[in-house]
């Protein structure tokens, strides 16, 4: 099977390495990659945003398979182009990839399915930003209505920061506040049977002990040791099944990988969002314990095969990721600094690029160090032993990754 990949991102390398150990992937191209997913698979170069552009690509390298990795071309209509040149495609289309795109079309469409979620409100203007703060109350939750790599989110006890924050954005969402903690849970389906993959737990905060700013993600683990063994049928029963009968109703069938984020709340799991591609840092934990071949998994999904596929098999150990960061992210980031102590394997490479032969900074979130082991306490030590080996100038990475489970 020759399969290409689009992407550049920490996911990609992760999505890039399981690829590649997949003996049915007779070639794998990553358009337009990075260093680290260079030495897995032949790079091409392509503009992942233009759909023409890929479409032709995957018809040039005969791709049997191609995988859309982030969100950003999938709202771009990237997977349609690909579908309509015949080539099975990982990846919803535009149409249900806004159930990430947008978060007001996310909450109507739960609205319809009556799955558990935050109320919320969609607001256009200050006032109606300012009455919602009062009806939901503080913590306030103010969310851009479009993309924004996890950083649209602002979550305060300050009205006035609330009210600044929906005032920059536009469009927002305002919702009650969620408490309790987080669960990624991943769903590859093919728009009718939904095969789950092992949850894992993001730590979305910049610094030690959840403070700071929202970022993209700072690091993940899987198993979660916490979570009752109902969770994943309960959340396929009452979340993925109806959400999925929804998008059908619509005639916009949801393929690919729905990424169902929730907060475990004294009332039950309740959906925080939904994000229309694999999570990053959470499948550099949960791809690196997963023992099924990915290519025919995915295959399955893109092609409405999935009830054939055999039951996924895990390995009993566990996995820890921790992100190391660009000086200034997730603010203005500084680039070009250089590199060492990042050649080992489960280091997977996300805003990197070589200069002068070396190799650079070159993003906000720049390499996943991920441990495994056969407790969350092995990993979490292999994985900070990578971080410990790595060498760039101003790095930022969080301490207290898994700390609470390991
Ligand atoms: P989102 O982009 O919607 O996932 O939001 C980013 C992060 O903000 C989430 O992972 C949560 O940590 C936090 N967050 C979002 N919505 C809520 C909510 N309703 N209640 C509490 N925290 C939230
Ligand atoms: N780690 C959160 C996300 O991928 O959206």
């Amino acid at each position: 099977m020759r399969v290409l990949l689009i992407g550049t991102g920490g996911r990609e390398h992760a999505l890039a390495a399981s690829l590649a150990k997949d003996p049915a992937v007779t070639e794998l191209i990553a358009a337009p990659g990075n260093p680290g997913i260079a030495q897995v698979a032949r790079l091409a170069a392509v503009d992942p945003m233009d759909p023409a552009a890929v479409a032709d690509l995957a018809v040039r390298e005969s791709a049997d398979l191609v995988i859309v990795g982030p969100e950003a071309p999938l709202v771009a209509g990237v997977a349609d182009a690909v579908r309509e040149r015949g080539i099975p495609v990982f990846g919803p289309g535009r149409a249900a990839a806004r159930i990430e795109g947008s978060k007001t079309f996310a909450k109507d469409v739960m609205s319809s399915a009556g799955v558990p979620t935050a109320g919320a409100y969609t607001c256009e203007t200050p006032e109606e930003a300012a009455a919602a703060l009062d009806k939901t109350g503080s913590p306030y939750v103010v969310k851009d209505d479009g993309l924004a790599a996890g950083k649209g989110v602002v979550v305060t006890d300050d009205r006035a920061a609330a009210l600044a924050h929906a005032a920059a954005c536009g469009r927002v969402v305002i919702e009650e506040y969620l408490d309790g903690p987080e669960v990624s849970l991943f769903v590859v389906t093919d728009g009718t049977t939904a095969v789950p993959l092992q949850p894992a737990q993001d730590f979305k905060r910049l610094r030690d002990g959840d403070e700071g700013p929202n970022t993209g993600g700072m690091g993940a683990y899987s198993p979660l040791p916490w979570t009752s063994p109902d969770l994943v049928p309960v959340v396929l029963r009452d979340v993925v099944e109806p959400t999925l009968a929804e998008m059908r109703r619509r005639g916009t069938p949801f393929a690919g990988l729905l990424y169902v984020g929730l907060a475990i709340t004294t009332d039950g799991p309740k959906v925080i969002e939904f994000n229309a591609r694999f999570g990053d840092p959470e499948t550099q934990v949960v791809l690196s314990l997963l023992e099924t071949p990915l290519a025919g998994l995915l295959l399955a999904a893109a092609t409405g095969t999935l009830a054939a596929h055999p039951p996924l098999a895990w390995s009993p150990g566990a996995a820890v990721t921790v992100v190391v960061a660009a000086a200034g992210y997730p603010g203005q980031v500084r680039s070009g600094d250089v590199i060492t102590g990042a050649e080992a394997p489960g280091i997977f490479h996300a805003g990197t690029g070589v200069r002068d032969g070396r190799l650079v900074a070159a993003g906000g979130r720049v390499l996943a160090c991920t441990g495994t082991g056969a407790t969350l306490a092995e990993a979490r030590e292999q994985a900070y032993a990578k971080v410990r080996n790595v060498h760039l100038d101003g790095a930022q990475f969080r301490t207290d990754i898994a700390a609470k489970v390991a």
